[in-house]
């Protein structure tokens, strides 16, 4: 199709690349996920006559049981959903709530300095869990099978137990003080009091049970009856203060997507609670003004790494929960707007971060999970779920075998105060009672003239770095695996300094951009990304699994 069509239909329709896709149907299909377990609960649901919607119910519930340091049912997350049948694009938003009674001043010791213990652990730390709500609407507006069917995997893997990896011992070993805190948590993890060896096998009969009430009854069989009551029974006995009115009252939304475009491809990714959609389009409309494929080496990163710099000023600034924070999503977003910020970037020199107007910023972490599928039908999903730090709030429920996220870390708890990523309050992100707090989980879809991508990463604010330099190394024609193997740099505008993986710049590189201005840090490795991508020009689907990870599998069937 001619450019100029082409451009005159994105501007009308906004889906130009999208009228591609319609044409096509892979007739195969590919998962790609942070455990092996959880992509083969995918793939036996799609083998059972499940869509895409189906396998992601799967492998979110699979996860759940193996790999419950990162996300889990007593968690939340958000689905970015495609809808092949009539080119629907969706994020379905299943982050936790604020309980009615949370106060600022839980978070505080006596002295009134911040407590982060209450802010990290225990029940004031969890916010109202989404992720079952979520499966829920999955399954009853999406799904072809009962949620009963979608479920059973993971209902199977929690019966019949699995050997946990060792990233999964490790988070045992490095919470076993907080997880020995709770009767619940000790009982699931600690066995006899000790951290397991490699080798141990973890049966959840609890959760399974949990599972069957939830594919029984629905939302019913968690925010009510049996599951709803040892919630509470817990939360209240360690001091929190969650009612029935809260769990009653959650409610999974659907919302409009973020849409970029840039240049030939648009890009469909995470709206408010979550940053990362904003800050994606903040980034990409910063970069449109250079000529990325002709500028050397180190310019190219050099405009990147300012245009990062400047999205992680506005991140925290202005950006909340959209039921209860007006922003100013239009400005940010617009093409006016990067040339303005364009314009501040010099040609040569890194700009200081303190040269810009001050704003608040984060710092990396390291949990939460991602999972990419396209089924034969084209129907995609990207989803990243959370319970947020290793473990969540580290309490299980006695009866649950279930992780309460520790989500309410990430408002702005106390003004002023860091939250685990670095964050400091603003307005914007103050908790308050019912409240869904800001995230940085970004789940993206590329839709190119002849390619699509899925991609997505935990990471704290690293994720949205992360998801930029996959979906450009998708763009330039990179594989799955390639895309998620490439070493990672990250710049979130304070600290203004350059987080580099090893082998991120080479010598030569990182002494030019020292010289320009930098400060670069190298840091172990992040992320834990999971790609699927689909080449319309032969109808082929490709899978990756972050090498990073230990137990990740991408496969194509
Ligand atoms: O929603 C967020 O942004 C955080 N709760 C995500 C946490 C995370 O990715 C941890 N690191 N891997």
């Amino acid at each position: 199709m001619n450019k100029y069509i082409c451009a005159v239909l994105l501007f009308i329709f906004g889906a130009c690349a999208a009228q591609a896709v319609t044409a096509h149907k892979p007739g195969h299909a590919a998962i790609a996920s942070a455990h092996k377990l959880a992509t083969a609960a995918g793939f036996e649901v799609l083998g059972e006559g499940g869509n895409a919607f189906d396998a992601a119910v799967a492998v979110a519930a699979a996860l759940s049981v193996v790999e419950p340091q990162s996300s889990g049912i007593g968690g939340g997350g958000f689905f970015l959903l495609h809808r092949a049948s009539d080119n629907k694009d969706v994020m379905l938003d299943a982050r936790e709530t604020a309980p009615a009674a949370v106060k600022e001043s839980q978070y505080l010791k006596a002295d009134g300095t911040p407590n982060r213990d209450t802010s990290l652990y225990g029940p004031l730390a969890a916010g109202i869990p989404g992720e079952p709500a979520g499966m829920v609407w999955l399954a009853e507006h999406y799904g072809k099978l009962p949620l009963a069917k979608s479920l059973a995997p993971a209902i199977r893997i929690a019966q019949q137990g699995f050997q946990p990896d060792a990233r999964f011992l490790e988070a045992i070993a490095d919470h076993r003080e907080q997880l020995g805190r709770y009767p619940g948590s000790r009982a699931l993890l600690l066995p006899n009091g000790e951290v397991p060896k490699a080798g141990w096998t973890f049966r959840n009969p609890d959760l399974a049970a949990l599972l069957e009430r939830l594919a029984a009854k629905g939302n019913d069989g968690f925010y009510r009856g049996k599951t709803a009551a040892l919630m509470l029974k817990a939360v209240q006995a360690q001091g929190g203060d969650w009612t029935a009115a809260d769990l009653v009252g959650y409610r999974a939304k659907e919302r409009d997507p973020i849409t970029i475009h840039y240049h030939d491809w648009r890009i469909v990714t995470a709206a408010p609670p979550s940053s990362g959609g904003v800050a994606l389009a903040e980034i990409f409309n910063v970069l449109s003004g250079y000529n990325l494929t002709e500028a050397d080496g180190v310019h190219r990163l050099h405009y990147i790494i300012e245009a990062m710099r400047r999205a992680f000023r506005d991140h925290n600034e202005y950006l909340g929960d959209p039921d209860f924070v007006k922003m100013p999503l239009a400005t940010l977003m617009s093409p006016q707007y990067a040339a303005g910020l364009r314009a501040g970037i010099l040609a040569d020199k890194a700009t200081p971060s303190s040269m810009l107007p001050s704003a608040v910023a984060q710092d990396p972490g390291m949990h939460t999970t991602h999972f990419s599928i396209i089924d034969a039908d084209g129907n995609m999903v990207a989803a990243t779920q959370t319970v947020n730090t290793h473990f969540g709030s580290c309490l299980v429920p006695p009866g649950t075998g279930m992780f309460l996220n520790n989500e309410m870390d990430d408002f702005a708890l106390v003004p002023g105060a860091p939250n685990a990523y670095g964050l400091l309050g603003n307005k914007a992100n103050a908790p308050a009672p019912g409240k869904r707090m800001l995230s940085s989980m970004s789940p993206s879809f590329v839709f190119g003239p002849d390619r699509v991508g899925v991609v997505g990463s935990p990471g704290g604010s690293t994720i949205i770095t992360q998801v930029f330099e996959g979906i450009l190394a998708f763009m330039d024609g990179k594989s799955a695996a390639q895309i998620v193997a490439q070493p990672r740099y990250h710049e979130q505008y304070l600290p203004d300094v350059v987080y580099a993986e090893p082998d991120a710049f080479d010598t030569a590189t990182a002494k030019a951009l020292e010289a320009m201005g930098y400060t670069i840090k190298q840091r172990h490795a992040w992320g834990f990304m999971n790609v699927v991508t689909w080449d319309l020009r032969d109808n082929k689907l490709d899978a990756a699994s972050d090498p990073r990870g230990i137990s990740g599998s991408g496969e194509v069937k």
